[in-house]
């Protein structure tokens, strides 16, 4: 009998420890999630407001182990802590915790139908993420192009990014010209807007309006374009309230904006390439540089597609321009290889802080 009651004892004893470990290891999803949670995409000066809380929250993607390791590598390239560029979706998160296609369409010098065609062929091949400005004279244009794919059941508005840009003389009136956006992109709300140009004189209103109109939810997230120094881009930061997205600026292998990269850095702010292929005019140059030509023949790819390619390992965003059906085919194929680690060491040894634009 006594021999029973102990082993009873030892029965219960055994099944209590069971239950208390039990007990342990389903708190720990719950301690996961908690410090998950901690690890916000890298924040905005405004975190604390609830539109921009409420944004946050609602797009966040846990941050796995595989992704910070992807981070650390990625931060020799000048891409900030928590924007992995994930290459094989093609996306990265913006600071605003928005998800962004890190490959678009770009439509400068595109107009009318050739504006209309080259945005819905690239929506067709796959193309996510669309770039325009007012000053372009063609937002109606890509409105058409969009319309027609999203007729057609190619995409869903939800599925696209759409960026366009307000032009200096609107500085002044940023509400308005705002709404004379939307109106000719047909859209209810543009998911990126920078503003064009730095103009110190009034560029901090017409980032003011932009931030008035993300709190109306016309804009999800804002940024800036040519803005090429450090003090340049903190005298808009300090005056202004949410952090920059994305910094457009003229980058590529001749240009490589390293300072300004490594300066986005602390803001989470993400770099945008525009001329990204040396713009119209300037391609062969880039085409037929020896490094880039001999890179493009060891992969069996163009030398566009190596640029291409090196911008989104580099953590640049990507936006080449084409009014080709072939050449906007020729660009999305670029996420079936990648350049080694010497091959991006000789990329980044052909920077020469080189422009080809004059402004
Ligand atoms: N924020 C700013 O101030 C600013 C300034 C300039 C541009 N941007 C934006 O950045 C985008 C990109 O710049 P960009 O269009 O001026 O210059 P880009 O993309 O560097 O170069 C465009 C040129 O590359 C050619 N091209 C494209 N793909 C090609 C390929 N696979 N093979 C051979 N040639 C190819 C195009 O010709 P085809 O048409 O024949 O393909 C065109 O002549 C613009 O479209 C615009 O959205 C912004």
């Amino acid at each position: 009998m006594k021999t029973k009651q102990i082993a009873a004892f030892i029965l219960s004893l055994v099944m209590c420890l069971f239950l208390i470990a039990c007990g342990a290891t389903e708190e720990q999803p719950d301690r996961v999630d908690e410090l998950v949670g901690n690890e916000t995409p890298a924040s905005s000066q405004t975190a604390g407001t609830d539109i921009e809380n409420e944004i946050q929250g609602n797009s966040q993607t846990e941050t796995t182990e595989e992704e910070n390791t992807g981070s650390e590598q990625q931060e020799a390239s000048g891409i900030s802590e928590g924007q992995v560029f994930d290459l094989e979706n093609g996306t990265v998160m913006l600071n605003s915790g928005y998800e962004m296609p890190i490959l678009g369409i770009g439509t400068f010098r595109l107009s009318g139908s050739e504006a209309e065609n080259s945005v819905y062929w690239a929506l067709r091949d796959g193309y996510r993420l669309i770039d325009t400005a007012r000053i372009y004279g063609n937002e109606a244009d890509v409105g058409r192009g969009i319309q027609r794919a999203i007729d057609e059941g190619i995409v869903t508005r939800e599925e696209i990014f759409v960026t366009t840009k307000m032009w200096t003389d609107d500085f002044d009136n940023g509400a308005e010209a705002i709404n004379a956006s939307l109106e000719r992109l047909g859209l209810d709300y543009i998911d990126l807007m920078i503003l064009h140009h730095s103009q110190p004189s009034n560029d901090v209103e017409a980032y003011q309006a932009m931030e008035q109109a993300v709190s109306e939810g016309k804009l999800r997230s804002i940024g800036l374009s040519n803005y090429y120094t450090p003090e340049d881009f903190d005298r808009l930061v300090n005056a202004t309230s949410i952090t920059p997205a994305l910094l457009q600026n003229e980058t590529h292998p001749y240009h490589q904006s390293m300072e300004m990269k490594e300066h986005l850095q602390q803001y989470g702010t993400v770099m945008e390439s525009w001329f990204p292929l040396g713009g119209r005019g300037n391609t062969q140059t880039l085409f037929n540089d020896e490094v880039i030509s001999g890179i493009a023949e060891a992969h069996g790819k163009t030398s566009a597609q190596i640029i291409l390619h090196w911008h989104l390992q580099a953590g640049n965003i990507a936006i080449p321009g084409s009014s080709n059906e072939d050449h906007i085919q020729e660009n999305i194929e670029i996420f079936d290889f990648a350049l080694t680690d010497e091959e991006m060491e000789q990329m980044t040894g052909l920077d020469r802080n080189e422009r080809f634009a004059g402004y």
